[in-house]
């Protein structure tokens, strides 16, 4: 990125030469995620970062259906808030909006959207179920998901931030329409993302203007942070199954520990991603253990990290039917990369003496 953030940048949409690299800087960043998706590269939508591909999936896909808002959107409860907003706005214009509950792992599941699917009173148009929870890590059926959406006549929607680079991301195998995914997650640069969109999909743009993205999404190309994304989505790409091992490996020793713990429980089952590891712990309050934590130099989180803050407990976790106490005091680990088994054995026992500290303080 440092080359493309030290020179004056060149619009990548401008004719001279100094564009022309820019655009070929960015349309290689293209190819490499493209290639990392197992898509063509004309499918790819960068945007400013998942929150806005889940936007533009919904909103551009739905506007695009011209039905008078008579179609209804399925939406999986449990869905991050960039899904589950965009939907709720749509909802406040006027078209149906059915919330899909989660099995007892923590995703939908095709038993539970057929079911839902039968019981529409209006046409489908959109379901979202995202791949991998950011939660709790929970799993999805996503093919099996994608054909009950398809033979209903809805469009599928898959938020599969938290799967890039820990679990094989072919958009050809998913059989969705719509893929969003983040820099971010993959080790690459805030601020951006991108949509996949399957070739031949309607979809409205909703900012208009010039004509990048092959229309779809109007604006300057950040080109630093594109080639960044584009080196970190090729790198995701390789070696995920030895990736997904390691962390998984790493995750079930610090669930190991921390369920040492007598009153601290799993939320959620397999199956699960490998990053993600989310736990109600009994009889403390949770913001006083998550700072207790972050003191001891173990950074965790409630729920997710862009609703911290909201004192109200983890959408994700009530629609599992954990209950709201329970929820408040659960807690959300992830591992990645630079953690290894010392510093996961460090963040277990300095778990166990904050819970047992902050216990002994509530007597
Ligand atoms: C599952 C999921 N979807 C969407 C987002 C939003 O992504 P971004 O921060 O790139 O807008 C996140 C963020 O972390 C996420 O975990």
């Amino acid at each position: 990125m440092l080359p493309w953030l030290d020179a004056v940048p060149a619009n990548p949409s401008s004719v001279h030469r100094s564009g022309q690299r820019a655009r070929a800087a960015v349309e290689t960043a293209r190819e490499r995620l493209a290639a990392a998706l197992g898509a063509a590269p004309g499918e790819i939508v960068f945007t400013s970062g998942a929150t806005e591909a889940d936007a533009l999936a919904l909103q551009g896909t739905l506007d695009a259906r011209d039905d008078d808002r008579r179609g209804a959107m399925l939406i999986s409860a449990v869905e991050h808030d960039a899904v589950r907003r965009a939907a709720m706005r749509e909802a406040d214009r006027g078209r149906p909006l059915v919330w899909l509950p989660p099995g007892p792992h923590g995703a939908p599941t095709p038993d539970l959207l057929a079911a839902h699917l039968d019981a529409l009173e209006t046409p489908a148009a959109l379901v979202a179920v995202m791949h991998t929870n950011n939660e709790t890590g929970a799993v999805a059926d996503v093919p099996a998901l994608a054909d009950l959406a398809h033979a209903h006549g809805a469009a599928f929607l898959v938020d599969a931030v938290q799967a890039f680079g820990v679990a094989p991301l072919d958009v050809g195998a998913l059989g969705a329409d719509l893929v969003a995914v983040s820099a971010h997650k993959i080790g690459g640069p805030q601020g951006v993302g991108a949509l996949w969109v399957r070739d031949a999909h309607p979809l409205t743009p909703q900012a208009v203007g010039g004509a990048q993205e092959r229309g779809r999404r109007a604006g300057t190309s950040p080109v630093a942070n594109l080639v960044g994304f584009g080196v970190a989505a090729e790198a995701a790409a390789r070696d995920v199954p030895s990736r997904a091992a390691r962390y998984a490996a790493l995750r079930d020793r610090l669930e190991a520990a921390v369920t040492a713990v007598p009153g601290v429980a799993v939320n959620g089952a397999a199956p699960r991603g490998p990053k993600h590891l989310n736990v109600r712990v009994g009889g403390v309050d949770g913001d006083a253990l998550r700072i207790a934590l972050d003191a001891e130099g173990v950074e965790v989180s409630a729920g997710s990290a862009c609703s911290a803050g909201s004192l109200e407990p983890s959408h994700v976790l009530i629609a599992m039917g954990v209950d709201a106490d329970a929820a408040r005091s659960s807690l959300r680990f992830s591992v990645g990369e630079g953690l290894d088994d010392a510093a996961v054995d460090a963040a277990g026992a300095r778990f166990a003496a904050v819970v047992r500290r902050l216990r002994d303080a509530a007597f």
